[in-house]
């Protein structure tokens, strides 16, 4: 009898099993239909700040396993700077460096080789790039992301999607968006006008979107216009997907907020890094009519449809052994690549052999990267000392210069201030003097995570690179730059400004903390950075797109041509100088009048030439079209380009134009938006 009811027993699981249809990307429909409500959403909320699995790693995410269903745990992982787990990993530049390159093949190198550390490590998608705006030089997370430019981030973020995708795991583009403070950064109502939020704070997300199709979005913590990011309908349905047609999930960031059935039906495909009560959340609106079923299998179809393009799926288990050694060189190179020098009288490079003193005024050590979930995983961080010794600068008791080191911390969750962090601390400023008046040449190197105050006292030095927080082995590329082994072609992404108070924002920053309701009032509009400078005509202390080089380049007469749609903007460079270099050369755009009131210049498109001997030249091409020079109407709900003639700036900074031409548009052009994102009150910005 016993063994006749194990039979039965044993049969009705087979039929049951064989009711249930196992994952396969053509049959997320079926799994779906055979999944209880509950495990629908379950699929919808992430398995906890765990990273379980092979390769057990720093708390991120992931998402959770079904067996039953073949689905499997996938694993989500920091970024920007380099894979965040517990295991050996590359320390690559912060964000902000790779963007002083203006080199999309670079930056599609080393997040290619992300890729590979994700991979070899069980990685299912890597939580980066992070391209949100530099709004104000005081935000804490800058150092994460690249630029106070829309289209230099959304080119940035494209080639890092790019590369970390080339190796089947995912890119998860951050934080979507206006999450442009630290302070208050979970409960902050960012106000701002429809016409800002579109040209400056979305336009690098609509490129990566369009350009680099990312397997995920997420959301940031903030509030926009009166709803959290991460429940907005009209951000993540409207604009994300139907306007720019991403198809991808769209996950919260880290924590729990009130509102997860209003982030299910705003499109928000997965809570992370996911808690019980979310799910609990869903069943009791499901239970009490509140909330549709047919949102959760639209949501829950995404994660599966994410889900089956992952290794862990695919069944193609990581290797534990990405390629370190070929990453650290990779990692120097690029570091050498985004360095820029924003002085020099000549006693740079130094020569072979020089002897000179190293003083590090930070008492820190070297800045490898910044802090928080963006820091770098562990490993050692090589010291400028060791570094300038290995290039064969000795540190000498009887130097006659000095390279002094100014270091800055920056991280998640917090802002930086004024007084000894943008500016120099009164010991800084006092030892950089002493070493001025002690050594023939002084050297200062900035290596920070964010802008700091240089026009109180860069006429000192007679030199400063500024290599920002260029990773683990990043010394080492210093020493390179230095030494003149790599001749620097770095440009800034973003402005340096006189005063701290001289930047528009620096009126409403961070924000009102004493209210219980914080908000912000982006009363700047569109004028960000150097769209604010350059207008009003305020000097800066260093202009956007500057970078010096040890050599000098010439720029042809170009040429601008408009056809069949596409704008071809073309000019030769020629390196007229003594050494092998590298020039970016920007392309601005100044408008004609008569249409929507804009900034005087604005970045349109940008390249770089290859290493060019000393007499070498490199034609440059750049295609745009009509639709980049548009700027969004907030009256017509659509992005319009004017008739008339464009004059087309051809700069090695934005204050530098080089070459200029121009071109005429016959046809004002429209494009029609599907959704506003508009503010629900009127926000006060000023007029130029
Ligand atoms: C950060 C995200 C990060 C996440 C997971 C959050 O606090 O804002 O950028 O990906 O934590 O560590």
């Amino acid at each position: 009898m016993k063994k006749i009811l194990l039979i039965v027993a044993a049969c009705a699981a087979f039929v049951l099993a064989a009711a249930q249809p196992v994952l396969r990307p053509d049959n997320i429909d079926e799994v779906l239909a055979a999944m209880t409500l509950e495990e629908k959403a379950a699929l919808l909320v992430g398995g906890g700040k765990e990273f379980p699995g092979r390769y057990k790693g720093l708390p991120a995410g992931s998402t959770r396993s079904f067996e039953r269903y073949g689905i499997p745990l996938t694993n989500l992982a920091d970024g920007p700077a380099g894979v965040r787990v517990n295991h050996p990993c590359t320390g690559f530049p912060i964000g902000t460096l790779l963007a002083s390159s203006w080199d999309t093949s670079l930056v599609e190198e080393v997040a290619s080789a992300m890729g590979e550390e994700a991979r070899a490590y069980d990685v299912g998608l890597l939580l980066a790039p992070g391209l949100n705006i530099h709004r104000n030089p005081l935000c804490g997370r800058n150092f994460e992301y690249f630029s106070e430019d829309p289209l230099l981030s959304g080119k940035m973020a494209s080639a890092y999607v790019k590369g970390v995708q080339s190796h089947g795991v995912g890119a998860t583009v951050k934080h979507f968006a206006v999450n442009n403070q630290e302070s208050l950064r979970t409960t902050l109502d960012v106000r701002i006008g429809e016409r800002a939020l579109r040209e400056i704070y979305l336009k690098g997300f609509e490129i990566a979107v369009r350009e680099a199709s990312p397997w995920a979005v997420m959301a940031s913590y903030n509030q926009l216009n009166g709803d959290y990011t991460q429940q907005k309908k009209e951000l993540l349905t409207g604009i994300l997907r139907e306007e720019w047609g991403f198809d991808g999930l769209v996950m919260t960031d880290w924590g729990f907020k009130a509102g997860t059935v209003k982030a299910v039906q705003a499109g928000n495909d997965l809570m992370e890094p996911g808690y019980d009560g979310e799910i609990r959340n869903i069943l009791e609106a499901v239970k009490y009519g509140k909330l549709d079923v047919a949102d959760i299998d639209r949501n829950a179809r995404r994660v599966l449809e994410y889900i089956v393009k992952t290794p862990a799926f695919l069944g193609q288990p990581g290797s534990g052994a990405p390629d370190l050694e070929g990453h650290a060189k990779l990692s120097i190179r690029a570091a050498a690549d985004g360095m820029i020098l924003l002085k020099n009288d000549g006693i740079l490079p130094l020569r072979a052999g020089a002897k000179i003193a190293v003083l590090d005024l930070s008492e820190k050590g070297f800045v490898a990267g910044g802090t928080g979930s963006g820091s770098i995983g562990k490993g050692g961080v090589t010291s400028l000392e060791t570094a300038l010794k290995k290039a064969g600068l000795e540190n000498a008791e009887q130097a006659d210069v000095a390279v002094v080191s100014i270091g800055r911390q920056a991280g998640e969750a917090k802002d930086r201030v004024l007084p000894d962090d943008f500016c120099l601390t009164e010991k800084e400023r006092s030892l950089l003097e002493q070493a001025c008046a002690t050594y023939r040449k002084v050297v200062v190197v900035l290596n920070i995570c964010g802008v700091v105050e240089t026009a109180s006292w860069k006429d000192l030095p007679a030199a400063i690179l500024l290599p920002w927080a260029p990773g683990r082995d990043g010394a080492y590329a210093v020493a390179d730059v230095l030494s003149g082994k790599v001749n620097p072609s770095g440009k800034l992404p973003m402005t340096f400004p006189v005063d701290y108070w001289d930047d528009p924002s620096s009126a409403n920053f961070p924000s009102d903390s004493a209210s219980i309701k914080p908000f912000v009032n982006y009363e700047e509009g569109i004028y960000v950075g150097y769209r604010y400078y350059s207008t009003v005509g305020k000097a800066v202390s260093y202009p956007f797109g500057y970078g010096l080089s040890y050599t000098s380049f010439d720029y042809s007469k170009p040429k601008v041509k408009l056809r069949s749609g596409v704008i071809e903007a073309r000019i030769t460079v020629k390196n007229t100088g003594s050494v092998p270099g590298r020039e970016v050369v920007q392309l601005y755009v100044s408008a004609p009048s008569g249409g929507l009131e804009k900034p005087v210049r604005e970045l349109k498109a940008f390249a770089k030439t290859r290493l060019l001997a000393p007499g070498e030249k490199e034609t440059l091409v750049m295609r745009l079209t009509p639709y980049d020079l548009a700027s969004y109407n907030e009256a017509t709900s659509a992005w319009e380009t004017a008739a008339g003639k464009y004059e087309f700036l051809f700069g090695a900074s934005v204050e530098d134009i080089r070459a200029t031409a121009a071109a005429r548009l016959k046809k004002p052009q429209s494009w029609q938006v599907k959704r506003r994102c508009a503010p629900v009150a009127v926000i006060k910005e000023i007029k130029l």
